[in-house]
C-alpha cells in the first residue's frame, strides 16, 4: 500500500472553508475546486516537511497551501515577479507589472495571516535550486507555461520529490507547453503515478512503477486528452469572438480563458 493510501482522508471542514474565504478577493486562476484539491494535498504534508510552489502570482495558491500546511511544515514560494509568463497571453516581462504583483502578493499574504509562514524566493525557478535545501514533499508547479520551463520545472524540481511525495501541475491538459511537458515526462513515466485532476489541476504521486503499472498509468492520463482538445477549441472560439461556440463547449464564463 502506498503512503497516501495509508493516510486517513482529511474531511472538509471550517479550516478549508476559512482558507477559501481568505482567497475570495485574491486574483488568480485557481478555481474553488482546485483550491480544495490543493488544500487537501497541503494538509497531508507531515512536519518537518517542505512545500515548494513555483509560480505564486498574487498569492492565491500560496495562501491555500499555507493555510493547509500543518505547523512545522516549511513553505517556499518561488516567483521572480518580473511581469512575464504571468497569465494567458502575458509572456513578455514587464517590471512595473511584476512589482505590482509583488506588492499585491505581500499584501494578500499579510491579510490572510500567513506572511510569516512563507519564504518567498524572488527568482526564476531554474535559478532558485540553491535557495531551497532538502527534499520536497509537495511540489506545486504553476510558473511559466511554455514547454521548456514547464518541462524543466517538472523534471528538475520533480527530481527532488522523494517516493510518497506529491506533484501538482496547474494548467495541465490546458496550456500547450504544459501538455507537451506532461506527454514527455509524465504520461509514460516510471516515477509519477497519476492520481486525478480538478479541471486543469493534475495531481501525481511519486512512486516507482512496474512496466504494467506504467501502461495503466499512461492510459489513465490519456483518457483526459479530450479535455485538452475541448480547452483548445474554447480558446480558438474566444479569440475568434465566437462566444456562443465557447458556451456550447461548456465554458461557463464566455469572457474567461479555460483553466
Ligand atoms: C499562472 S501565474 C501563478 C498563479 C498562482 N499560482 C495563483 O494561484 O494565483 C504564473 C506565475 O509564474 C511566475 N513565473 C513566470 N516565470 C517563472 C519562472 N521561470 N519561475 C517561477 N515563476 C515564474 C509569474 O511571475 C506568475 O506570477
Amino acid at each position: 500500500m502506498n503512503a497516501e493510501a495509508r493516510r486517513p482522508r482529511i474531511a472538509d471542514g471550517p479550516d478549508l472553508e476559512a482558507a477559501l474565504r481568505a482567497i475570495g478577493d485574491v486574483e488568480g486562476w485557481l478555481s474553488e475546486g482546485q483550491a480544495r484539491r490543493l488544500w487537501h494535498a497541503g494538509k497531508q504534508v507531515e512536519p518537518p516537511g517542505q512545500i515548494v510552489e513555483i509560480g505564486s502570482f498574487r498569492g492565491r495558491s500560496t495562501i491555500v497551501l499555507s493555510r493547509a500546511a500543518p505547523e512545522g511544515v516549511q513553505i517556499v514560494a518561488i516567483d521572480p515577479h518580473g511581469g512575464g509568463d504571468r497569465g494567458p497571453q502575458e509572456i513578455t516581462p514587464d517590471a512595473e507589472r511584476g512589482d505590482s504583483d509583488n506588492h499585491r502578493f505581500r499584501a494578500n499574504l499579510e491579510r490572510a495571516g500567513v506572511n510569516g509562514r512563507v519564504r518567498h524566493v524572488r527568482r526564476m525557478s531554474n535559478e532558485a535550486h540553491r535557495d531551497v535545501d532538502g527534499p520536497i514533499d509537495l511540489l506545486y508547479v504553476d510558473g511559466a507555461h511554455r514547454y521548456a520551463p514547464a518541462r524543466d520545472d517538472i523534471a528538475a524540481w520533480g527530481a527532488r520529490v522523494p517516493v510518497g511525495g506529491t506533484l501538482l501541475v496547474h494548467d495541465a491538459y490546458n496550456a500547450i507547453g504544459v501538455m507537451l511537458a506532461q506527454l514527455r515526462l509524465l504520461f509514460f513515466s516510471g516515477r509519477w503515478c497519476y492520481v486525478g485532476r480538478t479541471r486543469s489541476l493534475a495531481q501525481y504521486r511519486r512512486e516507482d512503477l512496474s512496466a504494467g503499472a506504467r501502461l495503466q498509468n499512461a492510459l489513465r492520463q490519456a483518457v483526459h486528452l479530450p479535455y485538452f482538445v475541448r480547452n483548445g477549441l474554447i480558446k480558438v472560439a474566444l479569440v475568434a469572438r465566437l462566444r456562443p461556440v465557447a458556451r456550447l463547449l461548456g465554458q461557463p464564463d464566455e469572457d474567461a480563458w479555460p483553466y
